[in-house]
């Protein structure tokens, strides 16, 4: 037995009771990972290489138990969900469907785990047979089985340990790393900020695609004064290429948006510190000091769901808190509304408007209005 405290016997009187209690431990080390996630975050993909989530991963555990002492011990037909056709797959039951949710796989975990006692209830002997043959060579007995839950539970808490880490990555320390040191994400990004629908991540050359996308549509590029006239695949890729120095050399914080659970891109949030950049005279450099600049764009398919919002909210807390600059500036056009709104409810006023900005693709200037954040009104 173990004791209150949850620690197992140091000395289990015998092969049984170590097997038993063994796997009781990793079953409540699983569940126990997941029981207290928001979905979001339990059904997120958050390591680079993998596909697994840690719902998955319990999910998969609870078919696990009942393909061995169920489908196998016992020779029974797998009970639900795995009897509807192709879910009686390990793989399958790695993969969430449309009605899962954390208190639900929990609870199918709990209950095959249940169901697993009960039958090993049915066996005096770990020397019982299975009834059903395996791997084409014969039945494993009992103590195969605990011995092989055991296993593959320890490995997926294991795994579970490690997705549970990721989430444990203090952002902000990560955006001041070498990108190339920096904390890995899908595809091998630095995880810099996170939002609870979204993560604002360093930018990489896979992304040139979307923000060819993104700068390319009329509807966006319409309200920007620094995009070139024809925006390019070459373009985007110099943007990527410029995203990433101004990370590394800190003069600019130009983040990918991309949503938490799919990975998928929405858009770009950006900071600029021009009293950083290169190339800057003392003078200017100070007249510059703790200036930050604000830039966002969205795919247009994307708009109207608080992305812009949500995005920059983060890129502004990290602005003022971690960087401590004082004031923030953004210039949209007089006559871009959702944008003003975004700035607005994040607790920027307006300062000036109606100020010609001149674009980079020449043609008229633009009427913009200047709106600034300063620090104190956070504080
Ligand atoms: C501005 C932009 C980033 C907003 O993205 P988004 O994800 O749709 O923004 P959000 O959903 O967070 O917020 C949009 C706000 O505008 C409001 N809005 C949308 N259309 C509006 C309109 N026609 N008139 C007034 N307000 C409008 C929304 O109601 C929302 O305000 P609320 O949160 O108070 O309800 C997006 O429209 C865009 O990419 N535009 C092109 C690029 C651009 O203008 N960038 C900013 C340059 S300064």
């Amino acid at each position: 037995m173990s004791d209150a405290r949850g620690h197992l016997d140091l000395q289990p009187p015998d092969e049984r009771v170590a097997l038993v209690e063994r796997l009781d431990q990793y079953r409540a080390i699983a569940q126990g990972a997941i029981a207290d996630l928001e979905w979001e975050v339990a059904s997120a993909k958050l390591l680079p290489a993998t596909d697994m989530t840690m719902a998955g991963i319990v999910k998969h555990l609870a078919w696990a138990e009942d393909r061995w002492f169920q489908g196998r011990l016992l020779g029974m037909r797998m009970p639900p969900p795995w009897d509807a056709p192709g879910a009686d797959d390990p793989d399958q039951a790695m993969r969430l469907a449309s009605g899962d949710s954390v208190p639900k796989i929990v609870e199918l975990h709990s209950e095959a785990c249940d169901r697993s006692r009960a039958a090993l209830s049915l066996c005096d002997s770990l020397d019982t047979v299975a009834k059903v043959q395996s791997f084409g060579r014969g039945p494993v007995n009992l103590r195969w089985i605990l011995v092989h839950m055991i296993d593959e539970t320890a490995r997926h808490a294991g795994h579970l340990d490690l997705l549970s880490d990721c989430l444990r990555v203090e952002p902000s320390k990560e955006l001041t790393v070498p990108l190339n040191q920096a904390q890995r994400w899908p595809g091998g990004r630095g995880l810099v900020l996170e939002t609870p629908r979204l993560l604002l991540a360093a930018l990489l050359p896979q992304d040139q695609a979307e923000i060819y996308r993104l700068y390319a549509s009329p509807e966006v590029a319409r309200n920007l004064a620094r995009l070139p006239a024809r925006f390019t695949m070459g373009h985007a890729l110099e943007f990527v290429n410029a995203a990433q120095a101004g990370l590394i050399g800190g003069h600019a914080y130009t983040l990918g948006v991309f949503l938490r659970d799919s990975g998928v891109f929405v858009g770009i949030c950006a900071l600029r510190l021009p009293a950083r950049e290169p190339g800057l005279d003392e003078q200017e450099r100070a007249e510059a000091a703790g200036l930050g600049i604000l830039g966002y764009s969205v795919l247009p398919e994307h708009w109207g769901r608080g992305y812009a919002g949500e995005s920059c909210a983060r890129l502004v807390r990290y602005a003022l808190e971690d960087l401590a600059l004082s004031v923030l500036q953004a210039s949209p056009r007089c006559d871009n509304l959702p944008s003003a709104r975004v700035l607005l409810r994040l607790g920027f006023t307006l300062a000036e408007d109606g100020v010609e900005e001149q674009p980079l693709a020449g043609g008229p200037a633009h009427l913009v209005d200047r709106y600034v954040l300063q620090h104190r009104r956070l504080s």
